[in-house]
Protein backbone atom coordinates (compact mmCIF):
# COMPACT_ATOMS: atom_id res chain seq x y z
CA UNK A 1 0.00 0.00 0.00
CA UNK A 2 1.22 3.53 -1.17
CA UNK A 3 -1.09 5.89 0.26
CA UNK A 4 0.42 8.89 -2.20
CA UNK A 5 0.28 6.94 -5.14
CA UNK A 6 -2.10 8.02 -7.79
CA UNK A 7 -5.45 5.89 -8.19
CA UNK A 8 -6.64 5.04 -11.78
CA UNK A 9 -10.36 5.33 -11.89
CA UNK A 10 -12.51 7.09 -9.36
CA UNK A 11 -12.38 6.05 -5.08
CA UNK A 12 -15.60 5.80 -4.19
CA UNK A 13 -16.27 7.88 -1.27
CA UNK A 14 -19.13 6.20 1.33
CA UNK A 15 -18.58 7.99 4.54
CA UNK A 16 -21.58 9.50 5.65
CA UNK A 17 -19.43 13.04 5.05
CA UNK A 18 -18.18 14.44 4.16
CA UNK A 19 -19.33 13.48 1.37
CA UNK A 20 -18.41 13.49 -2.68
CA UNK A 21 -18.75 17.12 -4.49
CA UNK A 22 -19.76 17.27 -7.38
CA UNK A 23 -18.05 18.96 -10.41
CA UNK A 24 -20.46 21.89 -10.60
CA UNK A 25 -19.47 22.78 -6.47
CA UNK A 26 -15.84 22.00 -7.17
CA UNK A 27 -15.75 24.64 -9.62
CA UNK A 28 -17.73 27.01 -7.86
CA UNK A 29 -15.19 26.71 -4.99
CA UNK A 30 -12.64 27.07 -7.35
CA UNK A 31 -13.68 30.78 -8.33
CA UNK A 32 -11.25 33.59 -7.42
CA UNK A 33 -12.21 35.69 -4.83
CA UNK A 34 -14.16 39.40 -4.95
CA UNK A 35 -13.69 42.77 -2.86
CA UNK A 36 -15.94 42.20 -0.11
CA UNK A 37 -17.43 45.57 -1.52
CA UNK A 38 -18.63 44.04 -4.93
CA UNK A 39 -22.35 43.76 -4.95
CA UNK A 40 -22.37 40.31 -6.06
CA UNK A 41 -20.84 39.51 -2.14
CA UNK A 42 -24.32 40.52 -0.89
CA UNK A 43 -26.26 39.00 -3.40
CA UNK A 44 -24.36 35.59 -3.07
CA UNK A 45 -24.82 35.45 0.63
CA UNK A 46 -29.05 36.79 -0.64
CA UNK A 47 -29.10 33.47 -2.28
CA UNK A 48 -28.04 31.00 -0.11
CA UNK A 49 -29.72 32.15 2.57
CA UNK A 50 -33.10 32.35 0.27
CA UNK A 51 -32.02 28.99 -0.66
CA UNK A 52 -31.75 27.34 2.88
CA UNK A 53 -34.59 28.64 3.78
CA UNK A 54 -36.88 26.78 0.96
CA UNK A 55 -34.65 23.67 1.70
CA UNK A 56 -35.45 24.19 5.39
CA UNK A 57 -39.23 25.00 4.66
CA UNK A 58 -39.10 28.10 6.77
CA UNK A 59 -40.86 31.32 6.11
CA UNK A 60 -40.03 33.03 9.55
CA UNK A 61 -36.38 32.20 10.44
CA UNK A 62 -33.00 33.81 9.97
CA UNK A 63 -30.29 31.58 8.70
CA UNK A 64 -26.69 32.41 9.82
CA UNK A 65 -23.86 30.87 8.36
CA UNK A 66 -20.15 30.35 9.98
CA UNK A 67 -17.08 29.57 8.97
CA UNK A 68 -17.12 26.62 11.13
CA UNK A 69 -17.89 22.68 10.80
CA UNK A 70 -20.83 21.11 12.36
CA UNK A 71 -18.93 21.23 16.12
CA UNK A 72 -19.08 24.72 15.28
CA UNK A 73 -22.97 24.75 14.59
CA UNK A 74 -23.36 23.11 17.87
CA UNK A 75 -21.48 25.97 19.86
CA UNK A 76 -23.49 28.37 18.13
CA UNK A 77 -26.29 27.18 19.42
CA UNK A 78 -24.93 26.95 22.81
CA UNK A 79 -23.52 30.17 23.31
CA UNK A 80 -26.41 31.98 22.54
CA UNK A 81 -29.22 29.63 24.02
CA UNK A 82 -27.36 28.31 27.11
CA UNK A 83 -25.93 30.62 29.92
CA UNK A 84 -24.43 28.68 33.07
CA UNK A 85 -26.86 26.79 34.84
CA UNK A 86 -29.32 26.44 31.93
CA UNK A 87 -30.80 22.60 32.10
CA UNK A 88 -31.07 21.14 28.33
CA UNK A 89 -32.89 17.86 27.63
CA UNK A 90 -30.67 15.81 25.18
CA UNK A 91 -32.63 12.69 24.70
CA UNK A 92 -29.95 9.95 23.83
CA UNK A 93 -29.37 8.81 20.33
CA UNK A 94 -25.91 7.25 21.10
CA UNK A 95 -22.96 9.31 19.80
CA UNK A 96 -23.82 12.39 18.60
CA UNK A 97 -26.31 13.38 21.46
CA UNK A 98 -23.74 12.51 23.92
CA UNK A 99 -21.01 14.99 21.95
CA UNK A 100 -23.61 17.79 22.11
CA UNK A 101 -24.35 17.22 25.68
CA UNK A 102 -21.13 17.01 26.62
CA UNK A 103 -20.57 20.59 24.65
CA UNK A 104 -23.68 21.32 27.14
CA UNK A 105 -21.75 20.75 30.36
CA UNK A 106 -18.73 22.07 29.09
CA UNK A 107 -20.45 25.23 28.50
CA UNK A 108 -22.04 25.02 32.22
CA UNK A 109 -25.23 23.82 31.60
CA UNK A 110 -27.13 20.74 32.61
CA UNK A 111 -27.55 18.28 29.99
CA UNK A 112 -30.46 15.94 30.94
CA UNK A 113 -30.94 12.80 29.16
CA UNK A 114 -33.20 10.29 27.94
CA UNK A 115 -32.27 6.81 27.94
CA UNK A 116 -31.16 5.24 24.71
CA UNK A 117 -31.52 1.59 23.67
CA UNK A 118 -28.76 0.64 20.45
CA UNK A 119 -30.79 0.53 17.75
CA UNK A 120 -34.10 2.61 18.62
CA UNK A 121 -34.69 5.99 17.95
CA UNK A 122 -35.50 8.33 20.65
CA UNK A 123 -38.25 7.60 22.82
CA UNK A 124 -41.18 10.41 22.54
CA UNK A 125 -42.85 8.76 25.80
CA UNK A 126 -39.42 9.59 27.55
CA UNK A 127 -39.07 12.99 26.55
CA UNK A 128 -43.25 13.95 27.30
CA UNK A 129 -42.33 12.34 30.75
CA UNK A 130 -39.29 14.23 31.58
CA UNK A 131 -40.45 17.03 30.16
CA UNK A 132 -44.14 16.69 32.46
CA UNK A 133 -41.69 15.51 35.56
CA UNK A 134 -40.07 19.65 35.15
CA UNK A 135 -43.22 21.37 36.50
CA UNK A 136 -40.55 24.73 37.37
CA UNK A 137 -39.55 24.74 33.75
CA UNK A 138 -36.23 24.59 34.07
CA UNK A 139 -35.38 23.03 31.03
CA UNK A 140 -34.97 25.59 28.33
CA UNK A 141 -34.81 23.26 25.20
CA UNK A 142 -34.86 20.31 23.76
CA UNK A 143 -31.74 19.47 21.78
CA UNK A 144 -32.66 16.43 19.46
CA UNK A 145 -29.95 14.75 17.22
CA UNK A 146 -32.57 14.27 13.94
CA UNK A 147 -29.94 11.57 12.58
CA UNK A 148 -27.18 10.23 14.62
CA UNK A 149 -24.94 9.57 11.53
CA UNK A 150 -23.19 6.80 14.57
CA UNK A 151 -25.94 4.43 14.54
CA UNK A 152 -27.62 5.50 11.22
CA UNK A 153 -30.84 6.07 13.14
CA UNK A 154 -33.43 8.27 12.74
CA UNK A 155 -35.49 9.91 15.08
CA UNK A 156 -39.34 10.90 14.50
CA UNK A 157 -39.55 14.62 15.28
CA UNK A 158 -43.75 15.08 14.58
CA UNK A 159 -43.90 12.66 17.52
CA UNK A 160 -41.24 14.32 19.40
CA UNK A 161 -43.00 17.76 18.80
CA UNK A 162 -46.29 16.38 19.53
CA UNK A 163 -44.34 14.79 22.90
CA UNK A 164 -43.17 18.55 24.18
CA UNK A 165 -47.12 19.74 23.06
CA UNK A 166 -48.36 17.22 25.57
CA UNK A 167 -46.54 18.49 28.08
CA UNK A 168 -47.33 21.58 27.27
CA UNK A 169 -44.00 22.69 28.13
CA UNK A 170 -42.29 26.24 26.66
CA UNK A 171 -38.56 24.43 26.00
CA UNK A 172 -37.78 25.60 22.67
CA UNK A 173 -37.24 22.53 19.91
CA UNK A 174 -33.61 22.74 18.03
CA UNK A 175 -32.75 20.30 15.80
CA UNK A 176 -29.51 18.60 14.87
CA UNK A 177 -30.02 18.00 10.84
CA UNK A 178 -26.28 17.86 9.63
CA UNK A 179 -26.90 14.62 8.76
CA UNK A 180 -30.79 14.45 7.17
CA UNK A 181 -30.80 17.66 5.51
CA UNK A 182 -30.80 17.44 1.55
CA UNK A 183 -31.39 13.63 2.39
CA UNK A 184 -34.85 12.76 4.32
CA UNK A 185 -37.55 14.97 4.49
CA UNK A 186 -37.75 18.16 6.83
CA UNK A 187 -40.07 20.84 7.30
CA UNK A 188 -39.10 23.47 10.05
CA UNK A 189 -42.27 25.68 10.54
CA UNK A 190 -44.48 22.74 10.47
CA UNK A 191 -42.75 20.73 12.91
CA UNK A 192 -42.30 23.79 15.14
CA UNK A 193 -38.43 23.80 15.36
CA UNK A 194 -37.27 26.69 16.85
CA UNK A 195 -33.54 26.58 15.92
CA UNK A 196 -32.52 23.99 13.33
CA UNK A 197 -28.38 23.73 12.95
CA UNK A 198 -26.73 21.74 9.94
CA UNK A 199 -23.07 21.68 8.32
CA UNK A 200 -22.10 22.06 5.14
CA UNK A 201 -19.90 18.54 4.13
CA UNK A 202 -23.00 15.90 3.48
CA UNK A 203 -26.46 16.26 2.18
CA UNK A 204 -25.18 19.70 1.06
CA UNK A 205 -22.85 18.30 -1.35
CA UNK A 206 -19.82 21.46 -0.18
CA UNK A 207 -16.63 20.72 1.06
CA UNK A 208 -16.41 20.48 4.89
CA UNK A 209 -15.48 24.14 6.53
CA UNK A 210 -19.18 26.03 6.89
CA UNK A 211 -21.90 25.91 9.13
CA UNK A 212 -25.69 27.25 9.58
CA UNK A 213 -28.14 27.68 11.93
CA UNK A 214 -31.65 28.67 11.24
CA UNK A 215 -32.93 30.67 14.34
CA UNK A 216 -36.88 31.43 14.79
CA UNK A 217 -38.13 34.49 16.90
CA UNK A 218 -38.86 32.62 20.00
CA UNK A 219 -35.23 31.19 20.20
CA UNK A 220 -33.77 35.11 19.14
CA UNK A 221 -35.62 36.20 22.22
CA UNK A 222 -33.93 33.52 24.45
CA UNK A 223 -30.77 35.06 23.30
CA UNK A 224 -31.17 38.22 23.66
CA UNK A 225 -32.01 37.48 27.60
CA UNK A 226 -28.79 35.35 27.46
CA UNK A 227 -26.14 37.68 28.72
CA UNK A 228 -23.67 34.98 28.52
CA UNK A 229 -20.24 36.30 26.96
CA UNK A 230 -20.32 35.65 23.29
CA UNK A 231 -18.67 37.23 20.06
CA UNK A 232 -18.03 35.31 16.83
CA UNK A 233 -21.14 33.04 17.74
CA UNK A 234 -23.52 36.07 18.48
CA UNK A 235 -26.17 35.47 16.31
CA UNK A 236 -27.58 39.34 17.50
CA UNK A 237 -23.94 41.00 16.72
CA UNK A 238 -24.61 39.28 13.21
CA UNK A 239 -28.16 40.45 12.53
CA UNK A 240 -26.76 43.22 9.88
CA UNK A 241 -26.95 43.85 5.73
CA UNK A 242 -23.73 44.35 5.63
CA UNK A 243 -21.51 41.00 4.70
CA UNK A 244 -19.05 41.44 7.38
CA UNK A 245 -20.70 42.08 10.01
CA UNK A 246 -22.95 39.15 9.41
CA UNK A 247 -20.21 36.89 9.08
CA UNK A 248 -18.53 39.15 11.94
CA UNK A 249 -15.43 39.25 9.44
CA UNK A 250 -14.42 38.09 5.69
CA UNK A 251 -17.02 36.05 4.60
CA UNK A 252 -16.25 32.47 3.94
CA UNK A 253 -16.57 33.07 -0.14
CA UNK A 254 -15.87 29.50 -1.34
CA UNK A 255 -18.05 28.04 0.68
CA UNK A 256 -20.71 30.44 -0.25
CA UNK A 257 -20.00 29.84 -3.60
CA UNK A 258 -19.97 26.16 -3.64
CA UNK A 259 -23.06 26.01 -1.21
CA UNK A 260 -24.96 28.26 -4.36
CA UNK A 261 -24.55 25.59 -6.88
CA UNK A 262 -25.34 22.89 -4.18
CA UNK A 263 -28.85 24.31 -3.79
CA UNK A 264 -28.74 24.82 -7.61
CA UNK A 265 -28.26 21.43 -8.20
CA UNK A 266 -30.73 20.22 -5.45
CA UNK A 267 -33.68 22.64 -6.82
CA UNK A 268 -32.84 21.67 -10.61
CA UNK A 269 -33.59 18.06 -8.99
CA UNK A 270 -36.50 18.41 -7.10
CA UNK A 271 -36.21 18.11 -3.28
CA UNK A 272 -39.38 15.57 -3.43
CA UNK A 273 -37.02 13.54 -6.37
CA UNK A 274 -33.88 14.03 -3.84
CA UNK A 275 -35.34 12.84 -0.81
CA UNK A 276 -36.75 9.70 -3.27
CA UNK A 277 -33.28 8.58 -4.24
CA UNK A 278 -32.21 8.36 -1.17
CA UNK A 279 -35.15 6.65 -0.13
CA UNK A 280 -34.64 4.29 -2.90
CA UNK A 281 -30.63 3.77 -2.42
CA UNK A 282 -31.08 3.32 1.21
CA UNK A 283 -33.36 0.75 1.02
CA UNK A 284 -31.22 -1.00 -1.92
CA UNK A 285 -28.47 -1.00 1.01
CA UNK A 286 -30.31 -2.30 3.56
CA UNK A 287 -31.66 -5.57 1.32
CA UNK A 288 -27.73 -6.14 0.87
CA UNK A 289 -26.91 -6.07 4.59
CA UNK A 290 -30.16 -8.15 5.21
CA UNK A 291 -28.58 -11.04 2.69
CA UNK A 292 -25.13 -10.61 4.04
CA UNK A 293 -26.59 -10.92 7.23
CA UNK A 294 -28.01 -14.59 6.26
CA UNK A 295 -23.90 -15.67 6.71
CA UNK A 296 -24.59 -14.87 10.41
CA UNK A 297 -21.31 -12.55 11.20
CA UNK A 298 -23.20 -8.97 10.11
CA UNK A 299 -26.41 -7.69 10.28
CA UNK A 300 -28.13 -4.06 10.33
CA UNK A 301 -27.83 -2.21 13.18
CA UNK A 302 -31.09 -0.09 13.32
CA UNK A 303 -33.47 -2.67 14.54
CA UNK A 304 -36.34 -0.62 13.94
CA UNK A 305 -36.79 -0.54 9.64
CA UNK A 306 -38.57 2.48 10.09
CA UNK A 307 -36.18 4.48 12.33
CA UNK A 308 -33.58 3.16 9.54
CA UNK A 309 -31.32 6.58 8.09
CA UNK A 310 -31.49 7.13 4.44
CA UNK A 311 -27.95 9.07 4.60
CA UNK A 312 -25.81 6.45 6.51
CA UNK A 313 -26.34 2.35 7.08
CA UNK A 314 -24.73 1.07 9.81
CA UNK A 315 -23.56 -2.65 9.96
CA UNK A 316 -22.74 -4.58 13.27
CA UNK A 317 -20.11 -7.38 12.79
CA UNK A 318 -20.16 -10.43 14.59
CA UNK A 319 -17.41 -10.72 17.91
CA UNK A 320 -14.05 -11.25 16.83
CA UNK A 321 -14.59 -9.03 13.40
CA UNK A 322 -12.46 -6.55 12.95
CA UNK A 323 -14.42 -3.73 10.39
CA UNK A 324 -11.26 -1.57 10.77
CA UNK A 325 -9.02 -4.13 9.03
CA UNK A 326 -12.11 -4.51 6.35
CA UNK A 327 -12.17 -0.98 5.46
CA UNK A 328 -8.74 -1.05 4.74
CA UNK A 329 -9.06 -3.36 2.22
CA UNK A 330 -12.11 -1.98 0.73
CA UNK A 331 -10.31 1.08 0.86
CA UNK A 332 -6.78 -0.18 -0.36
CA UNK A 333 -7.74 -2.64 -2.57
CA UNK A 334 -10.90 -2.30 -3.65
CA UNK A 335 -11.35 1.73 -4.26
CA UNK A 336 -14.33 1.84 -1.83
CA UNK A 337 -14.26 3.59 1.42
CA UNK A 338 -17.00 3.12 3.62
CA UNK A 339 -16.42 4.60 7.48
CA UNK A 340 -15.98 2.96 10.86
CA UNK A 341 -17.71 2.79 14.21
CA UNK A 342 -18.04 6.03 16.15
CA UNK A 343 -17.41 5.95 19.91
CA UNK A 344 -18.71 3.35 21.87
CA UNK A 345 -19.31 1.81 18.27
CA UNK A 346 -15.65 1.70 17.80
CA UNK A 347 -14.89 -1.97 16.74
CA UNK A 348 -18.09 -2.63 16.30
CA UNK A 349 -19.86 -1.58 13.32
CA UNK A 350 -18.88 -0.41 9.75
CA UNK A 351 -21.24 2.35 8.35
CA UNK A 352 -21.83 3.18 4.01
CA UNK A 353 -22.76 6.26 3.74
CA UNK A 354 -25.39 6.71 1.11
CA UNK A 355 -25.98 10.36 0.67
CA UNK A 356 -25.55 13.66 -1.46
CA UNK A 357 -24.41 13.06 -4.84
CA UNK A 358 -24.95 9.50 -5.23
CA UNK A 359 -26.84 7.27 -7.43
CA UNK A 360 -27.55 3.26 -8.25
CA UNK A 361 -23.94 2.75 -9.98
CA UNK A 362 -21.99 4.05 -7.08
CA UNK A 363 -23.87 2.20 -4.44
CA UNK A 364 -23.82 -1.16 -6.37
CA UNK A 365 -20.01 -0.25 -6.43
CA UNK A 366 -19.55 0.34 -3.32
CA UNK A 367 -21.37 -3.27 -1.84
CA UNK A 368 -19.42 -4.99 -4.40
CA UNK A 369 -16.25 -3.74 -3.24
CA UNK A 370 -17.14 -4.39 -0.02
CA UNK A 371 -18.28 -7.90 -0.81
CA UNK A 372 -14.90 -8.51 -1.93
CA UNK A 373 -13.16 -7.04 0.84
CA UNK A 374 -15.16 -9.18 2.57
CA UNK A 375 -14.25 -12.48 0.76
CA UNK A 376 -10.52 -11.32 1.33
CA UNK A 377 -10.92 -11.05 4.93
CA UNK A 378 -12.44 -14.32 5.55
CA UNK A 379 -16.17 -12.77 6.42
CA UNK A 380 -18.84 -15.41 6.47
CA UNK A 381 -21.89 -13.17 4.84
CA UNK A 382 -24.50 -14.48 2.18
CA UNK A 383 -23.38 -14.21 -1.11
CA UNK A 384 -26.43 -12.74 -2.98
CA UNK A 385 -25.80 -8.84 -1.29
CA UNK A 386 -25.56 -7.03 -4.82
CA UNK A 387 -28.77 -9.28 -6.68
CA UNK A 388 -30.52 -8.25 -3.67
CA UNK A 389 -29.48 -4.49 -3.89
CA UNK A 390 -30.57 -4.82 -7.96
CA UNK A 391 -33.68 -6.73 -6.98
CA UNK A 392 -35.01 -3.75 -5.19
CA UNK A 393 -33.91 -1.04 -7.37
CA UNK A 394 -35.64 -2.67 -9.81
CA UNK A 395 -38.74 -3.66 -7.75
CA UNK A 396 -38.85 0.24 -7.11
CA UNK A 397 -38.69 1.34 -10.29
CA UNK A 398 -41.33 -0.78 -11.88
CA UNK A 399 -43.45 0.46 -9.29
C1 LIG B 1 -25.36 14.41 13.31
C2 LIG B 1 -24.06 15.12 13.46
N1 LIG B 1 -23.98 16.21 14.24
C3 LIG B 1 -22.83 16.87 14.40
C4 LIG B 1 -21.67 16.46 13.79
C5 LIG B 1 -20.40 17.19 14.02
O1 LIG B 1 -19.95 17.72 12.81
P1 LIG B 1 -18.39 18.01 12.55
O2 LIG B 1 -17.70 16.71 12.51
O3 LIG B 1 -18.40 18.72 11.23
O4 LIG B 1 -17.91 18.88 13.66
C6 LIG B 1 -21.70 15.33 12.96
C7 LIG B 1 -20.48 14.85 12.27
O5 LIG B 1 -20.48 13.87 11.57
C8 LIG B 1 -22.93 14.65 12.79
O6 LIG B 1 -23.00 13.57 12.03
Amino acid sequence: MNPSARIPGLRLLHSPGPTRVPDEVVNAMARQPTDLADPRVPRLIATCESGMKALLKTNRAEVFFYAANGHGGWEAVISNLVAAGTSILVPGTGHFSDSWAEQVQAFGGHALRTPYTEGLPIDAAAVEAALRDDTGHRISAVFVVHTDTASGTTSDLAALRRAIDAAAHPALFVVDVVASLGAAPFAMDELGVNVAMGASQKGLMVQPGMAFVAVDERAMEVARRNLAPRFYWDWLRRQSDLPYRKFCGTPPLAHLAGLEAALDLISAEGLDKVHARHARLARAVHAAVDCWAEGGALRLFTKAAPARSVSVTAIEVSHGIDPEALRTVARERFQVAVAGGLGPLHGRVFRIGHLGDMNEAMILGCLAGVEAAMQVQNIAYGRCGVDAAIASLLDQASR
